[in-house]
């Protein structure tokens, strides 16, 4: 579902109508849109309801505390990546026994911060990391929930940098040596209770044939998992990819736009169709870690223009964000969809490039676009950035960080204060050669 539609040719965000919004917080602005974080959370978990299942948010997509309590107020649970992100989820009211804990290198304080906290497992990628989460809760008197991610070898077929399920990639265990492992887990590490197995092949899969595959393939695995140490569940990852081409709720019901079937990315309902009928005989419970499908398509960054500017090869569109607040299409050649939020019933386009005030090459949101004719002063809203936007941002060029804002209807509320500029040099120190302070 999209929430942001024109109406009389202005843009609004479910009820709330963005240009006021932008006058009201200024730009660069994330806003979000709650009826499309809770309309996807519903879809995806009544497309599994036949399954045992949990529907694990992957908190790295965005962790503003408000959308974490949103999806713990649905009774989601989350993928956690780090001690920061299981420190977000307690605090915005979600469990930590709804935990799953993702990643390469888990760090002994944050091993014992999520075994204090009891989550419901850990998701190890390495032997290595087994031992120490095994030590550390010997130390604590407890025993840890582990699963294993499996690296299936399977081309997800997405951007390289987002690809995870292949043998070159770091994540996961092989899958030739899957069984190995739990052996060796079940005999070294008597504080380990073997929970599961976990698999995550890559991100923005918009073909349901690499999940269809991935799954295929770690289902007699999983099987013989279960016959030997019990294990209670298979997590299936996330990576449900988005459409970024069709940002806009054009009043058409159809949700992916006009485009033939076999051209429309893959609906939850087809990725359920698919994949309930090889997990269903498992008859374990089913954790799925979906992150973008959450969040992607329900926010959008508004920015304003700040100049135009004519060059000799192309027309730049210069505006106030920049690549620190979405780094998508400079990292993986992202697309976005960029549109003004009063829109010209003038229906002339100009290939423009939009691009940022940051002091690199890479910093723009469109190269060579096909937009309406806009003037300085105009804001802009880049859409689907609802997903590894605000959550990829960074300080760089000293840019203090964009505000949040959630929209609930006809309400709007600021879910994150715009940074000062006192907050970007908040604990820096600088050494003073001051002989009374040495
Ligand atoms: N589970 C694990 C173990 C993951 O590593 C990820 C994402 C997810 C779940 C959620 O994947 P999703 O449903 O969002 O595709 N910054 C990149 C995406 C990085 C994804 C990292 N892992 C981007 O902006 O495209």
């Amino acid at each position: 579902m999209h929430s942001f539609r024109y109406v009389q040719n202005r843009m609004l965000c479910e009820s709330v109508d963005l240009e006021a919004l932008a006058q009201k917080h200024g730009t660069p602005l994330y806003v979000y849109s709650k009826e499309t974080i809770t309309d996807h959370f519903k879809r995806l978990d009544g497309a599994m309801d036949s399954l045992d299942h949990l529907v694990c948010y992957a908190v790295k997509a965005n962790s503003n505390l408000a959308i974490l309590h949103t999806i713990a107020e649905m009774g989601g649970g989350f993928d956690i990546v780090s001690g920061g992100e299981l420190f977000r989820v307690i605090k915005a009211g979600g469990k930590a026994g709804n935990c799953t804990f993702a990643g390469v290198g888990k760090t002994r304080a944050e091993i014992e911060y999520a075994l204090k906290e009891g989550i419901y497992s850990f998701n190890a990628e390495s032997e290595a990391e087994l031992r120490l989460i095994n030590e550390v809760a010997g130390a604590m008197g407890k025993k840890a929930p582990v699963a294993l991610r499996v690296n299936p070898n399977v081309d997800a077929k997405t951007h390289k940098y987002i690809s995870t399920g292949k043998s070159e990639n770091k994540f996961g265990i092989d899958f030739d040596r899957m069984l190995e492992a739990y052996a060796a887990a079940a005999k070294e590490c008597p504080n380990l209770e073997i929970r599961g197995v976990q698999m995550h092949i890559g991100s923005q899969l918009t073909s349901i044939d690499p999940f269809i595959e991935a799954a295929k393939k770690a289902v007699p695995l999983v099987a013989e998992l279960k016959k030997r140490h019990d294990i209670k569940f298979f997590s299936i990852g996330g990576g449900i990819g988005i459409v970024y081409h069709e940002s806009l709720d054009s009043g058409d019901v159809n949700w992916w736009g006009d485009k033939p079937a076999e051209e429309r990315p893959l609906t939850v309902q087809s990725y359920a169709n698919a994949l309930v009928p090889i997990l269903e005989p498992l008859k374990l419970r089913i954790l799925l870690e979906p992150g973008r499908f959450m969040v992607g398509n329900a926010g959008a960054l508004l920015t304003k223009v700040l100049f135009l500017k004519q060059g000799n090869a192309k027309k730049f569109v210069i505006v106030d964000a920049g690549m620190n607040d979405l780094i998508r299409p400079a990292l993986y050649e992202g697309w976005h969809q960029i549109a003004p939020l009063q829109k010209s019933t003038n229906t002339t386009l100009e290939k423009v490039d939009v691009v940022g005030p940051i002091c690199e090459s890479g910093d723009f949101f469109a190269q060579d676009r096909e937009l309406q004719p806009v003037d300085a002063g105009d804001t802009l809203a880049v859409l689907s950035a609802g997903a590894y936007g605000f959550g990829m941002a960074s300080n760089y060029n000293s840019r203090p960080l964009a505000a949040e804002i959630l929209v609930d209807g006809k309400e709007a509320h600021l879910i994150r204060e715009r940074q000062t500029l006192e907050d970007l040099i908040r604990g820096e120190h600088v050494p003073r050669d001051d002989k009374e302070g040495k």
